[in-house]
């Protein structure tokens, strides 16, 4: 006789519990959901040697937050600079620098290497910047600067 009691108490424990969890929407035993957030680890800045940006050339590398080619340039001897090659006129692809310039092959429009300022137009905004830091013979891609 007690047997019965000691479970019919524990079988309305068990449906209180369960009715508390469905009320304060907290289940102790389920498995903890995935997240579809990215992972906080960030991926390694992209880098190049210094040796494969001669001076007036560019070395390409892709911004890692949003897939986007970025050249690594040097206008000037030791002078290190990134731009965007995602024209801001129409977003076409510009060129890597030649003769100083980046150039955009589907309106035309040029953009300095060295500050990535707009030369000819249509284009009216300069290419987005990116910091550079040289280490020893690496060159790093730094944050988006503009
Ligand atoms: Fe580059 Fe138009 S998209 S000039």
């Amino acid at each position: 006789m007690d047997g019965g009691i000691a479970a019919v108490a524990i079988g309305g424990a068990g449906l209180l519990s369960g009715s508390l969890t469905r009320t304060f929407g907290r289940n102790r035993t389920a498995a903890p959901k995935q997240s579809a957030a990215p992972d906080p680890v960030a991926a390694p800045a992209p880098a190049v040697a210094a040796a494969s940006v001669p001076v007036g050339g560019s070395a390409q590398v892709k911004d890692p937050a949003t897939g986007d080619a970025v050249y690594i340039v040097q206008p000037k001897a030791g002078q290190y600079c990134a731009f965007s090659s995602v024209c801001t006129h129409s977003g076409c692809a510009v060129d890597a620098p030649r003769n100083g310039q980046l150039y955009c092959p589907c309106h035309g429009s040029r953009f300095d290497a060295a500050t990535g300022a707009v030369v000819n137009g249509p284009a009216v905004k300069p290419l987005p910047r990116y910091g550079v830091t040289k280490d020893g013979d690496q060159l790093t891609l730094g944050p988006l600067q503009s």
